[in-house]
C-alpha cells in the first residue's frame, strides 16, 4: 500500500507519519528530514537546498524527484510506502507517476489532512525538536517533561528555522499557490482527515480508513 501525506506545514503530517509506517509496516519517507540532515552535514545537496528550505521555498522538482527515487530503490522490502511532504507540486505527482509505473505500481490513496491557519500557526510556534534524536514535541500539546529539554537524550531543544511567524505565513501561501491543487489532482484517491483533533483521534481516523480501504481492495 503506498500512501500520500498531504496537508498544510504544521497540520500534523509527521506526527501521524510516525503512527502509521509503524501500524502498516511502510516505509516513511520525508523530504523535509532528507533535506534538513544534508542541511545538518553540510553535504553537496544541503549546500543546494539551504536557502530555499530555511526560507520556506520548494526545492526544484529534479531534486527532490531524485531523492525520492534514492530512498525508494533503497527500501524495498517494506509493504509500501508512506510519503510526507510528497508530492508538493503538479511536476512532482507526475514525476511520482511515471516512478510507480516503472514498477507497475500505484499511489494507493492520500490522506488529505486539514486544520484552519490559526491552530497551524499556534502550533508551529510551539514546536521544539531533539537535535539529537529528532523527537518532536509541542509546548502547548506535547511538552517535555523537564523545562525545554529532551526527555530521552536530555537535550536541549532546538526551534526549526523555518519556524518563526514571518516564515511560517510564507510557507502556507506557497502550499495554498503550488501543493493545494494536488487535492484536485488526486480527488478520485483523497481521504480528507480534520487535523484539529487530538493525535490520537487523527491516528485513529486514519487508520480506520485505511482499514477499510485495504479491507475493500481484497
Ligand atoms: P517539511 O519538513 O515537509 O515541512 P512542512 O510541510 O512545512 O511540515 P512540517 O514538518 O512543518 O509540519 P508537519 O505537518 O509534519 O507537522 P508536525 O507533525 O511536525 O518541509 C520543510 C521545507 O523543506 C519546505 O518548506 C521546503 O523548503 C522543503 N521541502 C520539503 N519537501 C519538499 C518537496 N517535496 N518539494 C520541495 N521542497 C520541499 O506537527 C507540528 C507540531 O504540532 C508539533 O509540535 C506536533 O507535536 C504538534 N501536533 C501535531 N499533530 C497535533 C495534533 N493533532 N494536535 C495537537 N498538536 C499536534
Amino acid at each position: 500500500m503506498n500512501i500520500i501525506l498531504l496537508g498544510p506545514p504544521g497540520v500534523g503530517k509527521g506526527t501521524q507519519a510516525v503512527i502509521i509506517s509503524k501500524e502498516f509496516n511502510l516505509y516513511s519517507i520525508s523530504t523535509g528530514d532528507i533535506l534538513r540532515e544534508s542541511i545538518k552535514n553540510n553535504d553537496e545537496l544541503g549546500k543546494k537546498v539551504k536557502n530555499y528550505v530555511e526560507n520556506g521555498a520548494l526545492v526544484p522538482d529534479n531534486l527532490i524527484i531524485m531523492l525520492i527515487n534514492q530512498a525508494m530503490n533503497a527500501n524495498i522490502s517494506f509493504n509500501g510506502f508512506l510519503f510526507d511532504g510528497f508530492p508538493r507540486t503538479v511536476q512532482q505527482a507526475k514525476g511520482l507517476d511515471v516512478i510507480f509505473t516503472e514498477r507497475e505500481n500505484q499511489v494507493d490513496t492520500v490522506l488529505a489532512i486539514n486544520a484552519d491557519n490559526e491552530i497551524i500557526m499556534e502550533r508551529l510556534l510551539s514546536r521544539r525538536i531533539c537535535p539529537g534524536c529528532g523527537m518532536v514535541y509541542n509546548l502547548i500539546t506535547n511538552p517535555p517533561r523537564n523545562g525545554e529539554k529532551c526527555d530521552i537524550c536530555g537535550l536541549e531543544l532546538t526551534i526549526r528555522k523555518d519556524d518563526n511567524r514571518e516564515t511560517i505565513l510564507h510557507r502556507l501561501e506557497v502550499y495554498r499557490k503550488r501543493t493545494a491543487p494536488l487535492l484536485i489532482y488526486y480527488k478520485e484517491k483523497l481521504i480528507k482527515v480534520n487535523g484539529a483533533e487530538s493525535v490520537s483521534d487523527v491516528a485513529d481516523n486514519i487508520i480506520e480508513n485505511l482499514v477499510r480501504y485495504s479491507n475493500a481492495r481484497r
